[in-house]
């Protein structure tokens, strides 16, 4: 059996650096690698819909932002197949029938859901759609026949949902469907990025963001005005490295060739590191060197946005002729589902003879 990748961003804003080095970063190399026999990568519109359902102009506007990102960053629709979530109706369908094989508790129990729910202050109110998501995102994986999600940490209960699901409709229905993996980070910082601010996380909602899509000059003062060790008050004070975002940003990013290029002072992080702890060393020239680190990034990142902005159409054509053939795979496991299920009425030749034997015989 093939190995199959698939994975998707709720298209609510542009993509930041927390995606990049949290997901995108790897689903370029895992493209690039060529490993698996098939790749796709999708805008979960419908997904984004459960908590947006009054603000579809939102998403709308999104999608181009997203799929600009993706080109950007090297995402390459000859390789993977880059899809819309609600363009694929058969994703809705497939749902419709995962949703028997699960109890309302069950989902309850989902922790990712929980937070989400208290974030949104959803407590009273649950929209239905938004409760039911995880099970629409087993779809998502399961329509596709995904092996492997690579997916950030707080995804796990979604596979784990989607796991039991596939266990629960094959030995129900026969064996169609296949057990996905999770394909986490590799490292801790990718798996968490925190904001400029120092805050756990880069947010949209809290406003700590370096987008791919930002210019030079506001990276540059976003760089600048980052959160570092707020006791490394003079330049010949002792400072620290753990919780300081321009640390942990260059955790991130920056490899021992960057200290060649742009600090030959220092061979690499450790040596940059054990100077600011011992005192001596400012904060403004770690972030110089921080800005040179991700401009070695973003810059031609933002020079291949530029590129494929000049000419939307063919993106939105890119988009369709990527549903397109998802549609083709959807189609595929979907008649398989149906075949299994035994509602396939219309082309079960046996079923249509044993009702009409039936009925002769009265
Ligand atoms: N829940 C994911 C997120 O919030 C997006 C998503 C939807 C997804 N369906 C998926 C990710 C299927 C991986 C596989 O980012």
């Amino acid at each position: 059996m093939g190995k199959v990748i698939l994975t998707g961003d709720r298209p609510t804003g542009k993509l930041h650096l927390g995606h990049y080095v949290g997901s995108l970063r790897r689903r370029v190399q895992l493209q690039d690698e060529g490993n698996y026999d098939n790749m796709f990568v999708f805008m979960a519109d419908v997904q984004a819909l459960t908590d947006n359902a009054d603000n579809p102009e939102k998403i709308r506007q999104n999608i181009i932002e997203v799929a600009l990102d993706y080109l950007a960053a090297g995402l390459d629709p000859a390789k993977c197949t880059l899809f819309v979530q609600s363009q694929v109706a058969e994703l809705a369908e497939l749902t419709t029938y995962l949703m028997n094989l699960i109890t309302v508790s069950r989902v309850q129990r989902n922790p990712t859901v929980k937070t989400e729910i208290k974030m949104r202050n959803f407590e009273a109110n649950i929209p239905l759609g938004f409760f039911c998501y995880p099970v629409s995102q087993a779809a998502d994986i399961t329509l596709f026949k995904a092996t492997t999600v690579p997916a950030g940490e707080d995804q796990e209960p979604m596979l784990e949902v989607t796991r039991e699901l596939v266990r629960r409709f094959n030995q129900t229905y026969g064996e169609v469907l296949v057990e996905p993996e999770i394909m986490l980070p590799e490292n801790a910082t990718a798996r968490r990025l925190p904001g400029t601010d120092g805050k756990e996380k880069m947010s949209k909602s809290l406003g700590n963001c370096i987008y791919l899509s930002d210019s030079a000059d506001e990276v540059w003062q976003k760089v600048r005005s980052m959160y570092t060790d707020p006791n490394h008050l003079n330049v010949s004070d002792p400072g620290t490295v753990e919780g300081n975002a321009v640390f942990t940003y260059l955790d991130a990013f920056c490899t021992d060739a960057d200290f060649a290029e742009f600090w030959p002072e220092y061979a690499c992080l450790d040596e940059l590191k054990d100077h600011y702890r011992r005192g001596g060393l400012g904060d403004m020239k770690c972030k110089k060197f921080l800005y040179s680190v991700l401009e070695k990034t973003l810059a031609p990142m933002r020079e291949r946005r530029h590129g494929f902005e000049q000419d939307i159409p063919a993106i939105y054509d890119m988009l369709r002729q990527g549903t397109e053939r998802a549609r083709e795979t959807a189609a595929q496991t979907m008649d398989e589902v149906r075949r299994a299920m035994r509602i396939n009425y219309f082309d079960d030749a046996e079923l249509i003879r044993s009702q009409a034997e039936k009925y002769r015989a009265k």
